[in-house]
């Protein structure tokens, strides 16, 4: 699948079906998350992967009844929570690069996920305190996001984006009213 195609056709998916996944199909897409560019090449970012049901279900329930991604957690198979280590990314005119590395990383994870057929959808909206705690995720680290990672049960139509022309400037910034 040629990369634009893979910009293109990503969709956030919230359906799931009950299929397994193979252990090296969940290494390929977290190998392509650990391939993202980070401030100065620290790697700032760390995964914990879930399949046990039972460890899906207290991911899922740290989630607002209100998100529509909980119901998406608790129909995939496997779901992926992405860390970062604050400590090991760096602080520049108040930018705190630790979100844009693991960013980059959760990015690479989606569009890699989609190149292969499978399903994901970012969730940043859920209770980070009690996810650690359950999860036995160290302190220190920050949950930047996590995903469900399955055969996706839907064909969600896309969601608009913004044209070129209001968000890229050539030469010049045009103001806009
Ligand atoms: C930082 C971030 C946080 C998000 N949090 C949630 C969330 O908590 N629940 C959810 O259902 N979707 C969440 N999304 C998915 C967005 O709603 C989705 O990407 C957006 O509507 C565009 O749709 P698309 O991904 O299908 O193109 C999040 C996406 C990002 C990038």
């Amino acid at each position: 699948m040629d990369i634009f195609d893979v910009f293109r056709d990503r969709r956030s998916v919230r359906r799931y079906r009950d299929e397994p996944l193979e252990r090296e199909t969940i290494e390929e897409v977290l190998h392509a998350a650990r391939l993202a560019p980070s401030w100065k090449n620290q790697q700032c970012w760390s995964f914990l992967v879930l399949t046990e049901a039972e460890k899906r279900l207290q991911a899922t329930e740290a989630l607002h009844e209100d998100n529509p991604g909980r119901k998406a957690l608790a129909q995939a198979p496997v779901i992926i929570l992405v860390c970062a280590d604050p400590q090991l990314s760096g602080v520049e005119d108040g930018k705190e690069y630790y979100m844009a590395d693991a960013a980059t990383a959760f990015a690479h994870l989606c569009l890699a996920a989609h190149a292969k057929g499978l399903g994901t959808c970012w969730i940043g909206w859920f209770d980070e305190d009690r996810l650690k705690t359950q999860l036995g995720i160290p302190p220190h680290l920050r949950v930047i996001g996590l995903t469900p990672l399955g055969h996706p049960d839907q064909a969600p139509s896309p969601r608009p984006r913004k044209d070129l022309d209001q968000i890229a400037h050539f030469d010049i910034w045009r103001h806009q009213p």
